[in-house]
């Protein structure tokens, strides 16, 4: 059952840029997402249209659009919490979103300032919106596997968010386990749930999983014996949110292509690429990249 292929949704240049303490300049932005797209990764998600003042980090995002080489046959994708989002994506010429809302009340308030159930109001102007001019949107699922202030989250409450946004219209449910808390007895009756219960179907599901405790990868295992093909990382272990206390950054490209293609699950990317834009952003951070493979390669 599982997947020859995998599709990797690079997340870096959003999650991993969008919880650096270090101002990165738009250029450096640039040049990390020419370097992630020469090494062929099918989905990079470029930036976020969200508030400045939630998230400073990203408030570059029309010149980020702006600026962006675009490979062909690559989705550039960014965030969108509601309708002046969207409006400010569509002017920079965006052709993909993603909407996220979280399966946690407190997580949901504390990020995008909205119950849960708001926040499903407020993306159905931006759905109706990009059915129109035909953009497909990703929708996220924060805090699956445990939120930072309510500790475990029921799985019947994952179910009923991702049925939402279904039928809403999202073509794919990135599954987030924001922070990292997740092990893959938990994936596997989150995933049960939502495959047999739910009956969602398996090309519509995406792992996102953040790396606190060192678990991404075992759960991305479970994961791909289930029968998932998308999996989101990010470049050098990058990431986290600001409005998730204790997480970590992102599951890291390279570790999880390592493991891939030692199983010859094929992906398209090139690994050694991907090292190469991360010596291009690392130097800009404050600290540096947390990787296994990175670490290792820096070394030898
Ligand atoms: P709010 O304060 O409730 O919004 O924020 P508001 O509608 O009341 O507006 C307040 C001000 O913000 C107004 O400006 C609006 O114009 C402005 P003012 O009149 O005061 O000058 N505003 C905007 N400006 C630019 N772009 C916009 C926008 N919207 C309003 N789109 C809001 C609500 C959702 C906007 C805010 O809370 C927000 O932007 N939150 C985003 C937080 C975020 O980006 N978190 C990280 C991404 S989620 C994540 O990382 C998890 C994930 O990786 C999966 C996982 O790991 O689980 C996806
Ligand atoms: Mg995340």
């Amino acid at each position: 059952r599982i997947p020859r292929a995998v599709r990797v949704v690079e997340v870096g240049p959003r999650d991993g840029l969008q919880n650096e303490q270090a101002v990165i300049p738009t250029a450096q932005k640039l040049e990390f997402l020419r370097l992630l797209s020469e090494a062929g990764l099918p989905v990079i998600e470029a930036t976020s249209f969200v508030s400045p003042r939630a998230i400073p980090q990203l408030s570059d995002a029309e010149a980020v659009m702006a600026g962006l080489e675009r490979f062909p046959h690559i989705d550039y994708p960014v965030l969108v919490p509601n309708m002046k989002g969207m409006q400010r994506a569509l002017k920079a010429g965006v052709r993909s979103i993603a909407v996220f809302t979280a399966a946690s009340e407190s997580f949901t308030q504390h990020n995008i300032n909205a119950t849960i159930a708001e926040s499903l109001a407020n993306f159905q102007p931006v759905l109706a919106l990009a059915r129109q001019e035909g953009i497909p949107v990703r929708g996220y699922i924060s805090t699956v596997f445990g939120c930072p202030y309510e500790g475990k989250i029921a799985v019947e409450k994952v179910l009923e968010v991702a049925q939402a946004l279904l039928d809403m219209g999202v073509s794919e449910l990135s599954l987030g386990d924001t922070i990292g808390v997740a092990n893959p007895q938990q994936v596997y009756e989150v995933l049960d749930v939502l495959l047999e219960t739910g009956g969602i179907p398996v090309e519509r599901l995406a792992v996102h999983f953040h790396d606190t405790r060192g678990t991404a990868l075992a759960n991305v295992l479970l994961a791909l014996q289930m029968g998932i093909s998308t999996i989101d990382a990010a470049a050098g272990g990058l990431g986290g949110c600001p409005y998730a206390p204790g997480a970590a950054g992102n599951l890291a490209t390279e570790d999880l292509l390592c493991m891939l293609h030692g199983m010859s699950i094929s992906t398209g990317v090139e690994l050694e690429k991907v090292i190469a834009a991360i010596d291009c952003i690392a130097p800009r951070l404050t600290h540096p990249p947390t990787s296994k493979y990175y670490l290792s390669a820096c070394q030898t």
